[in-house]
């Protein structure tokens, strides 16, 4: 007997790559479909990984080097598998998630330099067999991300404190984790090309859930 694959799927991609749109967008078509949906992010989902987000983005006196980051981002995640992705699978219900380890790998091993296998020892003890089944990479020039952003404040200070070639690096960085988990033989990558209309992506995001789910 094949057994169902779990209805886990996350979104990845830079910066004002549209993750949150389409991930609202998911959720409302399969509520519309009669499911129950869990929509999360990282690092976050839970009151501590929540705690350890504030710590992650608004930083503390003086930097942190990439393996305390990644330990910090660990603890949030192993809570939030523990917590809150486990347990919503396992009463056979969706999690959607805003960034999960493929942003570890691109963000921290990728761009900052903290080794792969550290890197992978550490997912892999955090996370076990939590995999996802579909993994959507909203893939977006760096350029098209800042235009969307212009206007959101909040968002703009961050992005623009940071480099061009450093969202470049970003970008170059989730295409390569794509290609290496398919070279693995993992398939549950489905990169989109980002900056095709809001509604166009929506449509292809669906077609993947329907393929796999009937639903
Ligand atoms: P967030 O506001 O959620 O950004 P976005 O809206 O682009 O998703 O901030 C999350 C930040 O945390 C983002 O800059 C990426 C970073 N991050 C890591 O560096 N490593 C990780 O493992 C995760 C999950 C996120």
């Amino acid at each position: 007997m094949t057994q169902t694959p779990i209805k886990f799927i996350t979104f990845e991609g830079g910066e004002g790559s549209g993750k949150s749109t389409q991930i609202a967008l998911l959720k409302e078509y399969l509520i519309g479909c009669g499911q129950t949906v869990v929509q999360t992010r990282e690092p976050g989902g839970t009151p501590l990984a929540e705690k350890l987000r504030t710590v992650l983005l608004e930083g503390v006196d003086g930097d942190f080097d990439p393996l305390s980051e990644h330990l910090i981002i660990s603890a949030a995640r192993r809570s939030h598998c523990c917590d809150l992705i486990q347990p919503t699978l396992a009463r056979g219900d969706w999690v959607l998630s805003d960034r999960y380890i493929d942003s570890s790998w691109v963000y921290q091993t990728f761009v900052q330099g903290l080794s792969s296998e550290t890197m992978d020892y550490l997912n892999d003890t955090v996370v076990g067999d939590l995999i996802p089944t579909l993994t959507f990479l909203l893939d977006c020039s760096p350029m098209i991300s800042k235009t969307r952003m212009q206007g959101r404040q909040q968002f703009m200070d961050r992005y623009d404190s940071k480099p061009m070639d450093f969202h470049e690096k970003v970008r170059q960085g989730f295409l390569k984790r794509a290609e290496n988990t398919a070279a693995q033989g993992n398939h549950r990558f489905v990169v989109i090309d980002g900056s095709q209309s809001i509604d166009v992506i929506a449509k292809v995001v669906q077609g993947h859930i329907q393929k796999i789910w009937e639903i």
